[in-house]
């Protein structure tokens, strides 16, 4: 975008793909992370004087317009953080999309309808996603790619747009690649990584890979269950994907062949009912040794010993990686595990890389300074994908 910037950009339409996929409740945006992110883009290209069309995918509707996933709400928040009035068009491609950009002046910014309003954006098919990318392109003279936590999609106007356009990588995009860079180059040791979240499955191929790279992994959240199973414990109701046991098993051996140490929960908080989190009414768990989880119970948090635990393994890092929560930290009586973890990372004076939605979102709502943290990645899947060593359509289509 320097290059860009410097060749001097007043009055060209630029089209900025962003991630503006946002924790929504109803219409109010839960966590504006993602939003701030991609502002030294948007504002840098305002300020030069360039007309900004700026564009998203929210949630996953099924390529038609749906009230519920509108970026509405993202567009509001965006003009109140660059104190600017920001335009919104009703439609992406449509008429009110060419009305929106054609009314533009110089320095003005707009925000387009989700692109996943329309099915072109993420067809398997190439020619139909082509031509949808045709109609984005006819939006804009230059494009800018910044949507990070998108880059793993072979979307429109992720993948094929920027072909269609001149093309240059966003502020965003920059930062977080330089981050990760120095999680598979030359990464200082001891490196330590924690995964939580829900499904194994979605951790498989980052676990595969870095067998290769990690001194240590730190196993927590809704996917340790299927580790602890896959050690011969019952689990009772907990959250277990039985199909990935043999693959975990496989992971086990090949950690012990390695030398990597793998860490579990030693303990866990359990209770009969998931608790409520809207209401948040006290839940009541008890903990209990992560080999003896009652039959009609489930683990919802890392215990007690297991939060020392981490924090021990966590203390001689020289570099981290965190994605995924260690309980469902939404409820107070299940935040423990993830705040023991945040801290544990504070404390330590190792680089840190939070990657993943969840686990940014948490770091914020658990009231921890994201600015104390080495850096915090707007993309989930993407930043699981980039330290897999695979090749990132939204990335390959920049460099190209
Ligand atoms: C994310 O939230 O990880 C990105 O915005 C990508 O969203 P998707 O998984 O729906 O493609």
């Amino acid at each position: 975008i320097d290059e860009l910037l410097a060749g001097g950009v007043a009055g060209k339409r630029v089209f900025v793909r962003a991630d503006l996929n946002v924790p929504l409740d109803g219409t109010t945006i839960t966590d504006d992370g993602r939003i701030r992110a991609v502002l030294p883009t948007v504002k840098a290209l305002a300020d030069a004087g360039a007309r900004v069309v700026v564009a998203s995918h929210l949630g996953r509707p099924k390529g038609t317009p749906d009230p519920a996933f509108s970026l509405a709400p993202a567009a509001t928040r965006l003009g109140e953080l660059l104190g600017a009035d920001v335009r919104f068009a009703t439609d992406t491609v449509g008429e009110s999309a060419r009305a929106t950009v054609a009314e533009l002046t110089d320095g003005q910014v707009a925000v387009v309808e989700n692109l996943r309003f329309n099915a072109g954006e993420t067809a398997k098919d190439d020619a139909e996603r082509a031509a949808f990318a045709d109609r984005l392109a006819e939006l804009a003279d230059v494009y800018v790619g910044d949507g990070f936590g998108a880059v793993h999609r072979k979307h429109a106007s992720v993948y094929d747009l920027p072909g269609k356009l001149p093309h240059y990588a966003g502020h965003l995009i920059a930062t977080e690649v330089g981050v990760l860079k120095k999680l598979t180059d030359e990464v200082e040791r001891p490196y330590v990584v924690v995964l939580g979240g829900a499904k194994v499955s979605d951790k498989l191929g980052v676990i595969d890979h870095l067998l290769e790279k990690a001194d240590r992994i730190l196993i927590g959240g809704g996917m340790a269950y299927t580790f602890l199973k896959a050690q011969g414990h019952e689990v009772g109701i907990s959250l277990l994907q039985e199909d990935q046991v043999p693959a975990v098993k496989e992971y086990m051996k090949r950690a012990e062949e390695r030398g990597v140490e793998f860490v579990f929960p030693v303990d866990v908080l359990v209770s009969a009912e998931f608790p409520d989190l809207k209401t948040k009414a006290p839940a009541h768990p008890t903990t209990v040794a992560a080999t003896a989880i009652p039959a009609d119970q489930e683990g919802l948090d890392i215990g007690p010993e297991t939060r020392k635990l981490y924090a021990s393994k966590l203390a001689d890092a020289a570099t981290v990686f965190w994605n995924g929560p260690m309980g469902v930290f939404e409820h107070p009586d299940y935040a423990e595990g993830t705040k023991a973890v945040a801290q544990a990372l504070l404390d330590s004076p190792a680089f840190t890389v939070v990657g993943g939605g969840d686990s940014a979102a948490a770091v914020r709502l658990l009231g921890f300074d994201e600015k104390a943290f080495g850096h915090i990645s707007t993309g989930g899947g993407a930043s699981l994908e980039y330290l897999e060593g695979k090749t990132l359509p939204g990335l390959a289509a920049l460099e190209d």
